[in-house]
């Protein structure tokens, strides 16, 4: 059976406070979106239509790039109506379909695939939790066979339905075409003047299709409405993407201090020391050390590599086998080979270093001259005294040595020695003079 998903990112997300729609706000550096999307694929879920807002361009662009197809809600008349607004796009779908709104970034492929399996064996599944605090979700009543018989908006609910404790989720599965009849046929007659998605198990009731309901634990339940909800998704997040590293093997001295990535891949026996923060794309192979308050985005560090304490990788740099970057050094669109050391206070863009080099302190590649970015190959062996500007296009040959201080804006031979230094002067008895004088103009 062909499976389908509907997910609704059309709301204004007013309590956000933000210009950005709510959906394409991150958590550990990806939309939320695109957690419900990955989940969906992860449980069969082929066909994915997001639902936006008229102004929702950015999400329609978002979904266009993870191949799911977008539909317009023009008003936003409530959730059952943008559920509805994805009809025409399933027109010609006959399985089951899955809906679920678009501010659930913890949610797992699991609830999805429990959902369908509750659906075949029902006729219809939605999702449940008990959260801590129920606060203003909807609640699920259910009957003495525990199928829901309704759910009732909090705006909407009695005393009595408020203390009920087993909240909505907002995961629906059914079959397309009865769902979208449904979706169709919703009224607006509640204290919102909305039409409700949570209306649609009475309706189905109606016509005498039962409704199971399926629970999953409060934190992959979590919505996210505002910008509170959205740090502790953060956080919840964060606490999963590091237990599921630690799992798999990589070493962590103090965990609680990482900031890791959707993607951040680290392999086992790699060492990250406190006060990481990963950025999308980050690679950490086995045996590598990532050193204290490292900030890295796009990078790869292989074994025996040591990137800190206080390094910045950004997109691109790749530090081969043994690299030792240090200190306050940024590498960007770099790659650094075997054995090669930048220890402290340097910033190689767009650059080549070869074997085993040494680039001293103070060391910068200028590869941008205001519009265009240029390269530095620096050769095997090299050796960059401190404080050297490599002005690029350049390039510095095996073994050679750039002395400290020197501005290197044509190539050098390999193991010649570039320095461009202005010779230094001596002039002896000069300091004594000068005190001299300063004190004198003091007393006058
Ligand atoms: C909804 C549920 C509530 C549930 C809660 C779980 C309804 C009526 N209520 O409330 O039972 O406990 O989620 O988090 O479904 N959206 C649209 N178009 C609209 C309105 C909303 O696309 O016209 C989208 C939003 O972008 C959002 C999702 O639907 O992604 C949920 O809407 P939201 O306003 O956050 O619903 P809640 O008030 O949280
Ligand atoms: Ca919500």
């Amino acid at each position: 059976m062909t499976r389908a998903g509907v997910i609704l990112a059309a709301g204004l997300g007013t309590r956000m406070k933000s210009a950005l729609p709510k959906v394409m706000h991150e958590i550990a550096g990806r939309p939320m979106l695109g957690y419900v999307i990955d989940a969906m694929r992860a449980a069969q879920v082929d066909r994915i239509v997001v639902v936006t807002h008229a102004e929702g361009a950015e999400v329609r662009a978002y979904a266009a790039g993870r191949d799911a197809e977008s539909a317009v809600q023009d008003e936003q008349l409530g959730t059952g109506h943008a559920a509805a607004c994805a009809a025409a796009a399933l027109s010609d779908f006959g399985g089951d379909v899955v809906v679920c709104y678009g501010d659930m970034p913890l949610i797992r492929p699991e609830t999805f695939s429990d959902s369908f399996a509750a659906r075949a064996r029902t006729g219809m599944a939605m999702v449940g939790f008990r959260p801590a605090d129920p606060a203003a979700y909807g609640r699920m009543i259910v009957d003495a066979h525990e199928l829901l018989d309704r759910i009732v908006e909090f705006k909407d609910a009695s005393p009595a339905e408020r203390a009920v404790d087993l909240c909505n989720a907002g995961i629906l599965t059914a079959d397309a075409k009865s769902f979208f009849r449904w979706a169709g046929a919703l009224s607006n007659d509640n204290a919102q003047r909305e039409y409700y998605l949570t209306d649609v198990p009475s309706l189905a009731k109606s016509e005498g299709v039962r409704c199971a309901v399926v629970t999953a634990s409060e934190t992959d339940m979590m919505g996210v409405n505002s910008r509170a909800d959205l740090a502790a998704a953060e956080a919840a997040m964060q606490r999963r993407l590091r237990a599921r590293a630690l799992d798999a093997g990589a070493g962590m001295v103090a965990p609680e201090t990482v900031h890791l990535s959707f993607d951040t891949v680290l392999e086992p026996d790699c060492l990250i020391e406190p006060y990481v923060v990963f950025g999308p794309g980050v690679t950490v192979r086995s045996g590598a050390r990532v050193r204290a308050h490292s900030h890295l985005e796009g990078a790869e560090i292989r074994t025996g590599a040591v990137a800190g304490p206080f390094a910045r990788l950004r997109p691109g740099a790749v530090l081969e086998e043994n690299v030792h970057i240090g200190n306050f050094v940024e590498v960007k669109n770099s790659r650094v080979e075997k054995g090669a050391k930048a220890n402290h206070l340097a910033y190689l863009g767009d650059a080549r270093v070869g074997q085993g080099a040494n680039i001293g302190a103070g060391t910068i590649t200028c590869n941008y001259d205001g519009f265009d970015k240029h390269p530095t190959d620096i050769g095997a062996g090299a050796f960059i005294g401190s404080n050297t500007a490599l002005v690029a296009p350049v390039k510095v040959g095996d073994g050679a040595y750039v002395g400290a201080g020197s501005t290197i804006a044509k190539d050098v031979e390999a193991d010649s020695l570039a320095v461009t230094r202005a010779a230094q002067r001596g002039i002896a008895g000069w300091a004594g003079k000068f005190r001299q004088r300063k004190k004198s103009e003091r007393k006058a």
